[in-house]
């Protein structure tokens, strides 16, 4: 398990453990560290929600876990691997990381070439990797928009095209942040079953969509405070309004 205290430790990850955060503490420039002192473990079939007020550090934690910010102290690593800049490609391989801005993730002309890039990126045969597409992009409602520029598409099905470029690299870990931003109820309800479908050994999704969470994750990990003051079942979490409306998360708002 992880050291909890406040002592920086640099021992060893778990074994087992998939994805392990040991006393990260992260500060932008010349501000008080976002994050002061966060350690949890992920392990095989978790499938867990990322909650916690707006500005309490949802993003920036995610970031760090994949190598875009990097921690003014403590540890992290995946599926064993220490995440350093000169692991990163490594590190990569497995994770699919939806960004909270689904525009920083389509940036071809069109929105096959999208979908198709990752794993063209990685010797997927052209035909094969243009029918794969297809097959997510017709999951997702998008068949009509394939050779559209993701300028044409609104900010809901940006955001599900983002998603098929994900999935097309076959990720073993799948981290978003906040993924039903902009989609309608229908769509949020399809995402879910997307997503409970897929061979995907750890998730972790950062949400306010509480209800939602509740459908695709088992256990949640709350941010407040730069910490984590609560991991815990997410069910009972859900239904624990006085918990939620301290930790910052009032329900039904
Ligand atoms: N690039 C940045 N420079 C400085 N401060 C930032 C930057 N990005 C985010 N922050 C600050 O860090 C805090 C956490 O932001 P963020 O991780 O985006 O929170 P969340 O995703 O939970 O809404 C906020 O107070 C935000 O203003
Ligand atoms: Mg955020």
């Amino acid at each position: 398990m992880p050291n909890t205290s406040t002592t920086l430790s640099t021992s060893a990850p778990c074994p087992e453990s998939i994805v392990e955060v040991q006393n990260l503490v992260y500060a932008y420039a010349k501000q008080v560290p976002v994050l002061q002192d966060i350690s949890f473990t992920l392990n095989a079939g978790d499938r867990v929600a990322l909650m916690g007020a707006t500005g309490s550090g949802k993003s920036t934690l995610l970031e760090n876990l994949i190598g875009l910010k990097q921690p003014k102290a403590g540890k992290i690593w995946i599926n064993g691997i220490a995440v350093e800049p000169r692991n990163l490609p490594q590190v990569r391989r497995h994770i699919g990381f939806g960004f909270q801005d689904a525009n920083d993730q389509l940036f071809m002309p069109t929105i096959i070439e999208d979908v198709t890039f990752g794993p063209r990126n990685y010797g997927v045969p052209p035909a094969l990797a243009i029918d794969q597409a297809r097959q997510l992009l017709a999951d997702f409602g998008l068949e009509a928009y394939a050779n559209r520029s993701a300028h044409e598409l609104s900010g809901g099905q940006r955001r599900l095209a983002a998603l098929a470029a994900i999935l097309a690299l076959k990720p073993t870990i799948l981290i978003l942040d906040e993924p039903t931003n902009g989609l309608d109820p229908a769509w949020r309800r399809h995402l879910a079953q997307v997503l409970l479908k897929l061979p995907i050994q750890v998730m972790l999704i950062a949400s306010h969509d509480l209800h939602w969470l509740g459908k695709v994750t088992q256990r949640a990990l709350v941010l407040a405070g730069g910490r984590i003051p609560l991991d815990a079942d997410i069910q009972p979490l859900l239904q624990d309004g006085k918990t939620l409306e301290a930790l910052g998360l009032p329900v039904d708002w």
